[in-house]
């Protein structure tokens, strides 16, 4: 197998998008595009990765760290765009893939096949990615000879009419053989449409000096470009159907899979089922056997196995539920360790705190663990009991085994087995109810 090396274009002003944000750095399910795409293209195991930015763009390089940047100056073109890249390339013998950052869902088998074209015959220069949309729009196109080699890319600025008839466009995505990469680059010019520097101009430039360019075919959904916000959802799409399939061909049922949105990293369990409208934030694991009833959202969290979650439950960051614990409705759940078998069924929030195992948390239960300043913890002991509507002032202890009545605002640490009741006394007055209604009748009358 050939050395490889990739360049990622992410240069581009991305003005489509209508945003201040570089377009790479808009996310598709909770990541950002140039994410997606290095993760795929570290799958090959290249020998160089280079990801091409423009002066200002810090925060791309930031996100790409540690893979290398080149700085294009101006955004003159996809081809001035590689040629930044060239000086990291030097004397690079390999076979050199070139993709954009706006294309960031091409798949590892594609790669994998385009590498694999520029293998042995040593007269083809380039291996294009090709595709044929629904609806070619103002892709570029390829004009494809009689013997499958091409003879040219035609930007759609630049096409005829005869020329936009073609069905079969440029996905962008090239294998270029580094030996021919600096002499085909250097000598792209900008007489065009657009006055740009157009890396497709390398198929007419190999064509005259006698080498060739072939075209590899890829499916239209994985080299959807993101040009604007309509093309991000329509990836958005594209990831989270992926990533359905493979949590269902994983052994996770997903009762109706179109609403359930996952993350790059959520982990199912065996057995797991997910219920209607589940949102998966990033960090999740989920263990064998746990059910995720409808309307939950949860992210950074660690749910055991057989434990049960939600309708309608908020597990966020660094709530770790260990096996059988119960969530119910109207929980939130916040950086706390839930101890085997403990409950929490009803309109609570659990944050800070540590909550014994088969502990049992009454509804209305709050930690009060934020003084506006300052975050406290709550530790609840094994087997405890804490009544509904029950305030629990952090930094607080509840013993194991003890109960707390309802209603309570605890404030001092409860014992081991110990009551804890925090309430005025009851009053009762007999009669008082049926004097006070006879009372308010006279006066009606009165005034009547
Ligand atoms: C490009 C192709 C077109 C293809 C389409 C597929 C060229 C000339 N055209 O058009 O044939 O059908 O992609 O989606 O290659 N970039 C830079 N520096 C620049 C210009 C662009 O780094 O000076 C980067 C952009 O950030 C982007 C990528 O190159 O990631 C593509 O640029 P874009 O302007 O979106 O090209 P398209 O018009 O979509
Ligand atoms: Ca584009």
């Amino acid at each position: 197998m050939t050395t490889i090396a990739a360049i990622i274009l992410a240069a581009g002003a991305g003005t489509r998008m209508k945003s201040s944000k570089a377009k790479v750095l808009h996310q598709i399910a909770g990541r950002p595009m140039i994410s997606h795409l290095l993760s795929t293209v570290d799958e090959m195991q290249p020998a160089r990765k280079i990801v091409v930015v423009a002066p200002h763009m810090d925060d791309v390089r930031a996100e790409v760290a540690p893979a290398e940047t080149a700085i294009q100056p101006e955004a003159l073109g996809t081809g001035s765009a590689v040629a930044a890249a060239l000086p990291a390339l030097e004397g690079f013998d390999g076979s050199v893939l070139v993709l954009f950052g706006d294309c960031p869902l091409i798949t590892l088998e594609t790669l994998q096949d385009m590498a694999a074209g520029l293998e042995g015959d040593d007269n083809t220069a380039a291996v294009i990615l090709g595709f044929e949309p629904e609806d070619p729009a103002e892709y570029g196109r390829l004009v494809v000879a009689e013997d499958g080699t091409l003879d040219a890319i035609v930007e759609y600025a630049d096409a005829s009419e005869a020329e936009r008839a073609i069905r079969i466009c440029n996905s962008g995505v090239m294998a270029i053989r580094g030996r021919h990469l600096k002499d085909l680059i250097t000598s792209i010019d900008n007489n065009n449409a657009k006055n740009e520097y157009y890396l497709t101009s390398i198929v007419e430039i190999a064509k005259a000096k006698g080498l060739t360019c072939k075209v590899a075919m890829g499916d239209e959904e994985e080299l959807l470009g993101v040009n604007n916000r309509v093309q991000l959802a329509e990836a958005e799409a594209v990831v989270q159907k992926r990533w359905r399939v493979s949590a269902m061909m994983g052994g996770a049922t997903l009762i109706d899979p179109a609403s359930v949105f996952l993350s790059h990293d959520t982990r199912l369990g065996r057995d797991v089922v997910i219920e209607p409208n589940v949102v998966f934030g990033p960090g999740v694991v989920v263990g064998d056997g746990v059910r995720i009833k409808a309307h939950s959202h949860i992210e950074g969290a660690v749910i055991g196995n057989g434990a049960q979650v939600g309708p309608f439950a908020r597990l966020r960051p660094g709530a770790v539920l260990a096996e059988d614990v119960k969530i119910g409705n109207f929980v939130e759940i916040k950086k706390s360790d839930l101890e085997k078998g403990a409950k929490v069924s009803h309109l609570s929030y659990i944050g800070d705190a540590r909550v014994g195992a088969e502990a049992n948390i009454g509804a209305g239960t709050i930690t009060c663990n934020y003084d506006g300043y300052d975050k406290y913890r709550t530790d609840i002991g094994k087997g405890a009991f804490i009544g509904s509507n029950t305030a629990l002032v952090a930094p607080v202890v509840i013993g194991d085994g003890a109960i707390v009545g309802a209603g309570s605002t605890v404030a001092r640490d409860v014992e081991a087995d110990a009551l804890a009741l925090v309430r005025a006394e009851q009053v009762h007055k007999q009669g008082w109810a049926e004097r006070f209604r006879k009372m308010k009748l006279r006066l009606k009358n009165k005034t009547s």
